[in-house]
């Protein structure tokens, strides 16, 4: 996917953040710690540092949700980053976004922090974001 496709995607999917723009995929995807993975519209983009993964970005276009499109998606991630030598992954989402932390959660993934009034929503309101994490398998 190019870095308009994920925009577009983003800002079809995204309620509870601003989207990120074609050119902050496109600055997140120059660096060589990026991973992206793709399933049937849907993506992942993070980055693997040391031993360590972080999912920056995850969204499947409204008409393609439930589909299962990004626990695909983020399975491949997973793959990918272990490969890496990444042993676990984390993540931040939303307090309020009830569908990502229902997804996160269905996906193994445990809250271990809270950042307050981390997020400036759309509207200007503040929201806090939960620290979400998810222990690799060992290569
Ligand atoms: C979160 C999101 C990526 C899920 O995408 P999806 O392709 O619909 O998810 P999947 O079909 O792979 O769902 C896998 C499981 O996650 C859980 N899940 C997915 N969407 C959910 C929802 N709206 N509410 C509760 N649980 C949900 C379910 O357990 C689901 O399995 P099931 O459909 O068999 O019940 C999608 O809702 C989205 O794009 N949201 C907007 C972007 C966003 O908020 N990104 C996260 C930023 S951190």
């Amino acid at each position: 996917m190019t870095p308009a496709e994920l925009a577009g995607i983003a800002a079809r999917a995204y309620r509870h953040m601003t989207p990120w723009t074609e050119a902050e995929f496109a600055a997140t995807l120059s660096h060589p710690t990026a991973l992206l993975t793709v399933g049937e519209a849907a993506f992942v983009l993070g980055r693997v540092v040391a031993d360590e993964a972080e999912i920056l970005a995850l969204a499947t276009d409204p008409d393609g949700q439930r589909r299962g499109a990004a626990r695909a998606a983020l399975a491949r991630f997973e793959r990918a980053a272990a490969a890496r030598d990444a042993v676990e992954i984390f993540l931040e989402v939303a307090a309020a976004n009830a569908p990502a932390r229902g997804f996160y959660f269905a996906c193994g993934y445990a809250p271990v922090g809270r950042r307050t009034a981390y997020y400036t929503c759309p509207d200007g309101s503040r929201d806090d974001a939960l620290l979400m994490r998810k222990a690799l398998p060992e290569n």
